[in-house]
This record gives C-alpha cells, structure tokens and sequence, in this order.
C-alpha cells in the first residue's frame, strides 16, 4: 500500500496508473475508520484494479461552530484498516497542499443543498462539493463510493458529477449500523454511556416510520408528530429536523404516495448524528 502525502505525488501516481490503463476505486473519507467506511473499500476494490482511500479532514465543509478542530483521529489503526481492505493506495494531502493561501474558488449547487441539513450547515455542502471536485481531479477515479448515510451528501455528488460533466461512476453504499441500530459514525466517538442511549432514538424514530408507512399513513405530518414526541422522551436530545423527502430532490412531501426518504438530524448532548431510510408505501 503506498501513501502519499502531496497532491503531485498522488497526481503521479494516478497518472502512471492511467497510462498502464489500470481503473480506480475512490472512497473518500475524514477518517478515523469504522465498518461504515470499510463497506464501501469492499464495495470498490473488485470494481477496478486499484482501490484509492483518502483521509483529509476537510475544513471548508465545517461551519465556525462546528467540530473541525475536535473531529476524531487515528491515522495508526486507519492504515493498518486500509490495508487490510485491501487498499493500494491511501491520499493523506496537508491543508496547505489543497487549500493555498491564495485560494478562491468554490463549487455550488442550486436547490439541493437548501434542504435537511444544508439548512442548519449553510456552508457544508459547498465544502463538500469543492473538496471532491479537487479529490477527483488529484485522484483521476473511474468509479467513487459515497454512503447513503449521508444521503444528501451522495445525491448532491451524483448531481454535481451529472452537471460538470465528470467520467466517474458514483455508487452508493448502504448505511451500516451497529448491532442495536446505530447508524456507524466517527462521531459516535464522542457520545457518553448515556448519550448512546438517547442515540438510539434515531435509528429507532426511522425503523417508527416505516411501520407507520406500512400501517397504511399517508400523512407525514401525522408521523413527524410521534417521532417528535418519542426523541424528545430521550434524555439530552434536540431535535435539528426531521423531513418526508423526495428521494431525488429532497423536497418535502405533503402525501405518502411513493417512494420517500424519511431523514433526520439529531443533537444529543453537543454531538450532531442524522439518520435515514428510504420506505415505499404498501401496495
Ligand atoms: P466521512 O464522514 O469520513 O465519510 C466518508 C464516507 O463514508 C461517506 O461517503 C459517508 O457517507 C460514508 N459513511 C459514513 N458512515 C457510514 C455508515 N454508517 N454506513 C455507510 N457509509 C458510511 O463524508 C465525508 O467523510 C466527507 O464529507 C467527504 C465526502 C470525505 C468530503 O470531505
């Protein structure tokens, strides 16, 4: 597994690969690795001939409030997964190497990254878009895996790579969760005993939905009001949102009469968790 540490060494590598017409598998990640992020290395690593891991805390995708400076790491037990995974190559750029101090361009999306949690993130998308734009460039990829986790992340990146025209293939990875639920994330590092509790409330509000779907509900605003009263009997939780979407467009629904992606945002304690599942109505 090689690592490089700069974007022209990345850059040159990519390029070689390319020119032995050798395909790459991209996942890109903050790091610190869990099952989550595994998954979609698995997903990846028979698609092409190369398999491509990139850990950069982005720090355009963070709000002046957010966690940047506290996001979790552990590049020693990150590698040795990688590799494991079957890796060949990891990306580990410096901020000065991607964002120069002379910097200036930004990468933005019309309506998509208005809706969830765009609304309370306002620049987060924007840093999302413009970092894998740049990490696409730098990595050269016939194919990048996204987890449907972050749902919006993934339908704002297929729309991005659409819309500028970019030859890579997006996949997305289905959510992977903890045996009692919980959706997998680097920032359940940050949860207490009993913060993990109330976290549960989530997956559980989702799993809610879907059961009420089935029931025969139509009317989402009929749902939204027992998942409300059901997070807020969780010790430490604030509710961010909680949407009945369009899958594609991510527009709220007035009737559940199709396919609708149910999401929703979180705080328990200071920690911002989302969650979200797709649910089709009965026949
Ligand atoms: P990060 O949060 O590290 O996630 C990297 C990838 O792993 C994303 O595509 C995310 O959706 C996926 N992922 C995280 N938890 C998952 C889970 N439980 N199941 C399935 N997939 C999961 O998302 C980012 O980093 C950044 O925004 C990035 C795309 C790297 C741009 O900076």
């Amino acid at each position: 597994m090689e690592i490089l540490k700069t974007k022209s060494l990345m850059q040159e590598w990519a390029r070689a690969k390319k020119k032995n017409s050798k395909t790459i598998s991209f996942v890109p990640t903050m790091g610190y690795l869990h099952q989550g992020h595994i998954s979609l290395l698995e997903k990846g690593k028979p698609l092409c001939d190369e398999l491509v891991l990139s850990i950069f805390v982005n720090p355009s995708q963070f709000g002046p409030n957010e966690d940047l400076d506290a996001y979790p790491t552990d590049m020693e037990n990150d590698l040795r997964l990688a590799e494991a995974a079957g890796v060949t190559a990891v990306f580990l750029p410096q901020k000065q190497d991607i964002y120069p101090q002379d910097y200036q361009t930004r990468i933005s999306l019309d309506s998509l990254p208005h809706h969830l949690c765009g609304k309370c993130r306002p620049v987060h998308f924007g840093g999302v878009a413009t970092v894998v734009t740049k990490l696409f460039n730098i990595v050269m990829p016939d194919v990048a895996i996204f987890g449907k986790k972050d749902y919006q992340q993934f339908q704002i990146i297929r729309r991005m790579t659409l819309d500028l025209d970019f030859d890579i293939e997006i996949l997305g990875g289905e959510i992977v969760r903890e045996p009692d639920g919980l959706a997998m994330s680097s920032r359940n590092a940050y949860l207490t005993a009993d913060q993990r509790e109330s976290a549960l409330s989530l997956s559980r509000s989702v799993r809610k939905a879907a059961q009420a779907v089935a029931r025969g509900e139509k009317n989402p605003g009929v749902i939204q009001t027992e998942i409300t009263a059901f997070i807020q009997s969780f010790p430490q939780t604030s509710i961010d949102y909680i949407s009945f979407c369009d899958p594609a467009t991510l527009e709220p629904v007035k009737i559940i009469d199709k396919q609708i992606l149910v999401a929703l945002a979180v705080r328990v304690g200071k920690t911002r968790l989302i969650d979200n599942l797709l649910i089709d109505p009965p026949r």
